[in-house]
């Protein structure tokens, strides 16, 4: 069964979009005023500053609560991720990561031939990477790729737990990269950064707590010698989109009311897909309550395929992700479904989950 392009997906006025672990909410008028204050005045003819506005890598910074840091702007966290494994690649010995996990860096370090370690996690408890699965595999020079809230099951590292990772990366002289893409969405989240300040890469984006996924703008944050090795040549040198960069300064400026709001809308949304799933029987829910803008529900039992459930869905113009993309192991079993979407979506997203599995029982 082939995924329906992102291209066509747009060409849907009514489809609820909870498949990409976007924002869909009304956004801050804060941030729309300091794009159309940018377009106005023609900023997108500049290039902007190579590493970023100092404003806003300060406050990144700040966000974050890192102030010995450094920031370098990205286009999306996911540019940032490429230039760390390509610029690690040639001294690492192996990429760690998790199944289910993210997949593009594994592909990046594949790039400079290296190899990819993949850690089952999906039956792990918690459902997550432990430091024991990480002990078993871990070498000199290894790159561990923890992303927390993990993308796709909203499962959280405590601080305890990273710093048992922490200690295998210190006796491995290994790297961390942290991706911290979903950390706004989780309650008490904890940076590895913190306690492992020499050799860790925490990656930010822009894209999910503030809604901006098609302006692409991220971060990489690390300690200022650390970050010196990626920033002496950026792979951005003429600076990530300025329009983007006026709306996130924006956006972190009135972050506070923002979040309270958006964590609120994004609770009740997991909520309410927790009950219909409890409700219809219809799967069951893997991490509860996830700590992220997204879960995950195994539909294994149904006797569906995760495929033919979001086919299913988006007969019904609800548009949710199979795990398949993010899973080669377990991802027939689960899809994905994102939650920081209009109250509205996720009523439609019940409506048709009970039908399906109305029309599975009948
Ligand atoms: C775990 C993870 N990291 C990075 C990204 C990329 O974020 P950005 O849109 O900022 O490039 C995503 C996007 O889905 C993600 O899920």
């Amino acid at each position: 069964m082939s995924a329906p392009s992102f291209e066509d997906l747009l060409n849907r006025p009514t489809l609820a979009w909870m498949g990409q672990n976007t924002t869909h909410l009304e956004p801050p008028a804060a941030v729309v005023d300091a794009m159309t204050a940018s377009v106005a005045s023609r900023e997108f003819q500049l290039y902007a500053p190579p590493l970023g506005f100092t404003r806003l890598r300060e406050l990144i910074l700040e966000d974050l609560g890192l102030p010995d840091a450094d920031a370098w702007v990205t286009d999306g966290a996911v540019g940032g991720l490429y230039h760390v494994c390509t610029v690690l690649a040639p001294e690492i010995s192996q990429l760690i990561t998790s199944d289910p996990g993210w997949p593009w860096p594994a592909r990046f370090v594949g790039l400079g031939d290296k190899p990819v370690t993949v850690l089952d996690v999906y039956e792990q408890p918690g459902a997550k990477l432990s430091a024991a699965q990480i002990a078993e595999v871990i070498e000199p020079r290894s790159l561990i790729y923890l992303i927390d809230p993990l993308n796709p099951l909203g499962s959280l590292y405590s601080r305890d737990e990273l710093e048992a990772i922490v200690a295998l990366a210190r006796e491995t002289e290994s790297y961390i990269v942290h991706d911290c893409t979903y950390r706004h969405f989780a309650e008490g989240h904890s940076l590895v950064a913190e306690l492992y300040p020499e050799r860790t890469f925490t990656t930010y984006s822009f894209s999910k707590w503030l809604g901006l996924a098609g302006l692409r703008l991220g971060a990489v944050v690390a300690a200022p010698e650390l970050l010196a090795r990626l920033t002496a040549v950026p792979s951005n040198p003429l600076g990530a989109p300025i329009q983007a960069q006026r709306a996130a300064i924006a956006g972190l400026e009135g972050r506070g009311e923002w979040l309270e709001m958006l964590r609120g809308v994004n609770r009740r949304n997991i909520g309410a897909v927790e009950d219909v799933v409890a409700r219809t029987g219809f799967g069951a829910v893997v991490v509860s309550p996830s700590q992220a803008n997204f879960l995950a529900v195994d539909v294994s039992a149904t006797g569906l395929h995760s495929e033919d459930v979001c086919a299913r869905m988006l007969e019904h113009d609800v548009f949710v992700r199979p795990g398949t993309y993010q899973s080669p192991h377990f991802g027939e079993r689960f899809v994905k479904i994102s939650t920081s979407v209009p109250e509205e979506w996720v009523d439609r997203f019940c409506e048709a989950w009970t039908a399906i599995a109305d029309g599975v029982a009948r």
